[in-house]
């Protein structure tokens, strides 16, 4: 499509964006610090880049300052955050200064159970506005967020508690999921109960967002509603270096042991508003709607950080997309005139089976910008969510990035790039992606190889929680001189990118990234299996899914499969079930003992021939038994 069937006006013109990308380039020391300008310092910092110390190093801020204080008064009145409830007349806005005085009361809540600078606080919520508000009073009083996704099990809990020493804990009496309840108390009490010497949870507090009631530990839990409504409003933010943590994360790499990535202050919301302005075209009274969950890094940057730096406005949505009826999202951006609307490649594929005539019913005219991230599109569903959700009017931005970066990364700017259905386009200005061949040198022009970034950029992750050589060995040491982002890239002769996927193991489940070895080691906890091979496969709606090889010891117990089932669901959560077991006699392996995933994943995928050479693996008869094997379950 080109740029000219736009009806919309666009802030940067494709001149606008070829200046700031040569400025970058040309000058990056002037660029950053003229964007780090978009932040409002306590002290200022003298310089935006150092290699050692790190972005802004000097500076000094409070996030949430700049989220609210210094918009109050020019927008105190305006929305800040729009929350649609579960159930449809249930609608809850706040303005600028109302979330700030939630904000100060909530902050003032944690400083009186005693958390300090740099402290811990674990926030397990479904999507309530309690979420980003815990967020933004951790900010206040410079503790560290670490936002809990509510699908975790109670063991995935145990461990992200263990791991980050979290003191305080915000959570749910339920979660709302259409006429579903979801336990969030009860789950957390399960973890905390799993390994109740290894985490540091000294109080609990529990938003109510229904009625139900749910058991209170007397000397540890509280309800937090009585606690906010007799908190000052008062708060006087903590001025943080920019360098120190804003929050932690966890994700998942290709080790078994999800990894706490931890985000920096100063950069990492220079990032936030940088790429929220850019690639959304923020302008005044825009409503912004991302969908993903503040568990996920799209949650914070875009759900949270990135539109209220900028002074915008964030619908927060409780519900799914098909409940009380098909439609119901369609519903939400025609009631609350959303103007721009990210979400995900599988949720649209779920939508799209819903059929057209669901979206026909509503009014979408006030959309402007679409955009998805978090897997690769297809052709087919970016040309529905174009044409069928945008009108054919909208820009649409298919953002690349990740957990580590902070920020979006590889995407179109509305108004300056041409789009092409599926590409991630060109890189943002400051940005520069390589891609690399096996022996990690840079490969020229149209080509195709490993996604590597060359030098820094202000929202790169600072490290790994507790495990700074693990940062250093996972994305700096695989391809010295740059940073490895685990996946790979096709460029094109117009330099446009196309993302291939993963090239470590790392499956991509519905946007949602596992590692193969999360999955074996959760496996390994059940005494009948005795060796195991998880990989991902192509899935027609949740983009991949999980196919696991599982050899029994000795004899296989009538019920392997709900055993295994259960080992994946209780380690790591629902979201990891796997699509198929294989019980098996042997896996594939080399001379050198390693599983051959290549050949795993073809023979998953139903492939019977064009293994290529087998003769360098220790077991070659396995292949043709596997291939049977799988083949007899179709
Ligand atoms: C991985 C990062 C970034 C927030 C959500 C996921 C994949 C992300 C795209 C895209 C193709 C994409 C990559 C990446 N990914 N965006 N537009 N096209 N693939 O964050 O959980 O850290 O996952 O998601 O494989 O490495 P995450």
């Amino acid at each position: 499509m080109s740029l000219s069937s736009h009806p919309h006006t666009f802030r940067l013109s494709p001149a606008d964006y070829n200046a700031l990308t040569t400025n970058a380039a040309a000058q990056p020391e002037l660029y950053w610090e003229r964007e780090g300008r978009r932040l409002t310092w306590t002290a200022e910092p003298s310089a935006a880049y150092c290699k050692e110390k790190g972005w802004f190093a000097d500076g000094a801020l409070n996030a949430s300052v700049n989220c609210l204080d210094r918009h109050l008064e020019k927008r105190g009145n305006q929305n800040a955050l729009i929350w649609q409830a579960e159930d449809t007349g249930n609608v809850l806005r706040l303005t600028y200064k109302a979330l700030h005085e939630r904000v100060c009361r909530m902050a003032n809540v944690l400083r009186s159970l005693g958390v300090k600078i740099g402290d811990r606080v674990a926030i397990h919520l479904p999507s309530v506005p309690e979420g980003p508000i815990a967020m933004l009073a951790c900010a206040r009083i410079g503790a560290i967020h670490v936002v809990l996704f509510g699908g975790f099990s109670p063991e995935a809990i145990a461990d992200r508690l263990a791991d980050s020493g979290a003191v305080v804990a915000v959570t749910a009496n339920v979660g709302r999921r259409g006429a579903k309840r979801i336990p969030f108390k009860t789950t957390l009490d399960a973890a905390l109960a799993l390994h109740p010497d290894a985490h540091s949870i000294r109080h609990v507090l529990v938003v109510s967002v229904t009625e139900d009631d749910v058991s209170m530990d007397a000397g540890r839990d509280q309800w937090l509603s009585p606690l906010l409504d007799a908190a000052s409003s008062d708060c006087t933010p903590q001025h943080m270096p920019s360098c120190a943590p804003l929050f932690l994360l966890y994700t998942s790499g290709s080790t078994g042991k999800p990894k706490g990535i931890v985000h920096g202050t100063g950069g990492y919301l220079v990032w936030a508003s940088y790429t929220h302005d850019l690639v959304f075209d923020h302008q005044d009274g825009d409503i912004f709607w991302c969908t993903a969950d503040i568990g996920w890094i799209t949650g914070h940057t875009y759900g949270v950080y990135g539109p209220l730096l900028n002074g915008g406005t964030v619908l927060l949505f409780e519900g799914m997309p098909s409940h009380p009826s098909p439609g119901r999202w369609w519903n939400v951006i025609q009631d609350h005139k959303v103007t721009t609307f990210y979400t995900s490649p599988t949720a649209i594929r779920a939508l799209m089976r819903e059929g057209d005539d669901v979206v026909q019913r509503y009014d979408l005219s006030s959309l402007r910008v679409l955009g998805t991230v978090g897997e690769p599109i297809s052709q087919e569903a970016w040309s529905w969510f174009n044409n069928h959700v945008g009108g054919g009017r909208c820009a649409f931005v298919d953002t690349w990035w990740q957990t580590e970066s902070g920020g979006i990364m590889i995407s179109p700017v509305p108004g300056a790039v041409t789009e092409k259905p599926a590409s991630a386009t060109l890189p943002l200005p400051g940005i520069h992606p390589v891609l690399l061949d096996e022996q990690g040198v840079p490969k020229a022009g149209a080509t195709e190889g490993v996604l590597c970034l060359r030098g820094s950029w202000p929202g790169r992750a600072i490290s790994i929680w507790k495990d700074a050589t693990l940062f250093e060995r996972t994305y700096l040491q695989p391809y010295p001189g740059f940073y490895f982002t685990g996946d790979g890239a096709r460029r094109d002769e117009d330099g446009y990118y196309w993302i291939t996927g993963r090239v470590d193991d790392v499956i991509n489940v519905s946007g949602h990234r596992i590692g193969s070895a999360e999955i074996e080691d959760a496996l390994a906890t059940e005494p009948t299996i005795a060796e195991s091979a998880a990989i991902g496969v192509p899935h027609d709606l949740k983009g991949q899914g999980i196919v696991v090889y599982v050899v029994p010891r000795a004899e296989a117990p009538e019920d392997l499969h709900i055993r295994a089932v259960k080992a994946i669901t209780s380690k790591v959560g629902r979201y990891a079930a796997p699509e198929h077991i294989h019980i098996v006699p042997d896996l594939p392996k080399t001379r050198s003992g390693k599983n051959v995933r290549r050949l795993l994943r073809k023979i998953a995928c139903g492939e019977t021939e064009g293994f290529g050479d087998l003769s360098t693996l220790a077991n070659p008869e396995i292949v043709v038994a596997l291939v049977e094997l799988v083949q007899s379950t179709k």
